[in-house]
């Protein structure tokens, strides 16, 4: 029987972005970069802002004493000559420390502190490369989860001010740019930056809503709007190929477990590259429970699989010319009479084995299934992400995210991580977990013995199931997925990370 179709029970909805080398004739809010330097704030002359109007400017942030330091946000009403109402001054800092990553979260931070607006006027600088960190900025800052709410026809008049808030449309923004020539890179940035908000879309969604059907299902609708091949392996096909470690994952659950492939083939790609995705709907730990104390964020334990989904979405819109499969193991991780136990041994995808001693360690036991499905595909780079360990938080903290793998791949990832502003540090595995992860009772152990290095030892035991010859890279992003609080160009909840690394990186590998 065909699976159901779901939709999305909630979308954030973001900005609409254009680019335009005149001044609009009329916008609510003009923005201006405003820098930093020896204790004097100065905007930033471009053209939209020049001569007698950006003196103007100047005097009006001397007087209320703005600081032009990195994020500040001062709002002044715009000289009378400019058909806008207020001027928005956004602080980059020093000059001489100006770069992408400060252009892109002031850029967030203005569109974040613009929602009471409708039209706003964007021009940090007139140097065309402000364009992609601008771009990406607005968008992604724009963005934030309205939630599931009641019917608003609920028949009760409230008062203005008990209105849901998120009813109204984020800034529509127009920033300084030419149309023709700065056309790739816009769209670039646009397709890149509205694919982190469809992964922050799926991560946002609670797990009454998600579960291997419906996010099977969530993800064929976008996936084939994007023009891609879509396959789903439900619970009875899992069975007949032998994903054993999807099915001991999945079988606590009444909702049984999914695996989804997508495959983007471009017709003269020279590279072939398999993406694959950790997606636990909800994890409980299993008979391994968890403590109940902050439990409800792992409805995020999905972030892997929503970060390839989106990137492969990206990389059909983009047509980047790779030839791209992408596999995400679907299940959730629930303790019941069904459930895997600890001491039990499973048979992978594959046929290696594998000794469960902590059932919520389970990422790592879908993982290893589609893995192997994936090197079947002969791929010449194989690149994983998963929200896989607390241990990564332990050893780089919320914001950076862990990377393992082949060295030169690895090394690769983490810089184009840092690069984008998506925090990445290359991890070593360890020789020790090599004979950490035997056990007398199968071929491998899911858990070693001690907690150290606990986030190499889940890269080593995904590297058993990477084929031969294929260069691959692990990234553990179990605290950079989610956001405790706001700030930049990121909202609370889901962050979408690192999507823009991959999609960065599917382009470098096609060029
Ligand atoms: N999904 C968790 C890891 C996680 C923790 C992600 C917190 C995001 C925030 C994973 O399945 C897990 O439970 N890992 C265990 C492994 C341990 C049992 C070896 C962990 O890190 O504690
Ligand atoms: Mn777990
Ligand atoms: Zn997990």
């Amino acid at each position: 029987m065909a699976d159901k179709k779901f939709e999305l029970p909630a979308r954030g909805k973001i900005s609409t972005v254009e680019l335009n080398k005149k001044l609009p004739k009329k916008s609510d809010g003009l923005v201006v970069g405003v820098f930093h330097d020896d204790n004097v704030v100065e905007a930033i002359e471009t053209a939209w802002l020049g001569g007698s109007l950006l003196r103007e400017v100047n005097d009006a942030l001397a007087t209320v004493k703005a600081k032009g330091t990195a994020n500040e946000i001062t709002r002044l009403p715009a000289p009378k000559k400019l058909d806008a109402d207020v001027i928005i001054a956004v602080g980059l800092g020093s000059r001489d420390k100006l770069d992408d990553e400060v252009l892109r979260r002031a850029a967030g931070s203005v569109s974040r502190a613009v929602k009471d607006l409708d039209s706003v006027a964007v021009a940090l600088s007139d140097d065309r490369e402000q364009v992609t960190p601008v771009v990406e900025g607005l968008i992604l800052g724009s963005y934030s989860y309205p939630g599931i709410r009641g019917s608003k026809d609920d028949g009760v008049d409230k008062p203005e001010d008990k209105k849901n808030k998120s009813d109204k449309d984020p800034a529509a923004f127009t920033v300084l740019g030419d149309p023709k020539k700065d056309a790739e890179i816009f769209r670039f940035a646009q397709v890149g930056a509205e694919s982190v908000c469809l992964a922050r879309d799926f991560v946002n969604v609670p797990s009454s809503h998600k579960f291997p059907e419906s996010y099977a299902s969530f993800i064929r609708g976008f996936a084939e709007d994007a023009g891609l091949k879509v396959e789903v392996l439900d619970e009875k096909q899992l069975e007949k190929e032998g994903f054993g470690g999807i099915l001991a994952v999945g079988q606590g659950s009444v909702r049984p477990p999914r695996l989804v492939r997508l495959h983007h083939r471009p017709r003269k790609a020279k590279k072939k590259v398999a993406l694959v995705g950790k997606g636990i709907t909800f994890d409980t730990g299993g008979i391994s429970l968890k403590p109940g104390a902050g439990m409800g964020d792992m409805i995020m334990d999905m972030g892997g699989s929503a970060a390839v989904v989106a990137a492969t979405v990206a990389a059909a819109k983009l047509d980047i010319n790779v030839e791209l499969t992408t596999t995400v193991p679907l299940a959730e991780n629930m303790p019941s009479g069904n459930a895997i136990r600890p001491g039990d041994v499973i048979t992978h995808y594959g046929g290696i084995t594998s000794e469960i001693l902590n059932t919520d360690a389970e990422g790592r036991i879908v993982l290893a299934d589609a893995i192997a499905r994936a090197s079947e595909d002969k791929p010449d780079y194989l690149v994983e992400a998963a929200t896989l360990t607390g241990h990564q938080m332990l050893a780089l903290g919320k914001q950076t995210y862990g990377v393992m793998g082949s060295d030169e791949l690895r090394d690769r990832i983490a810089e184009l991580g840092r690069t984008v502003g998506e925090k990445a540090w290359a991890m070593a595995l360890l020789e020790e977990h090599a004979e950490a992860i035997k056990t007398p009772a199968a071929d491998i152990r899911n858990i070693s013995e001690d907690r150290w290095g606990g986030m190499q030892f889940a890269g080593t035991y995904l590297s058993q199931f990477v084929g031969a010859g294929i260069e691959w890279a692990h990234l553990d992003i179990a605290g950079p997925a989610w956001a405790a609080s706001a700030s930049g160009y990121t909202a609370k909840r889901a962050t979408g990370v690192p999507v823009r690394t991959l999609v960065a990186w599917l382009n470098e590998v096609a060029s």
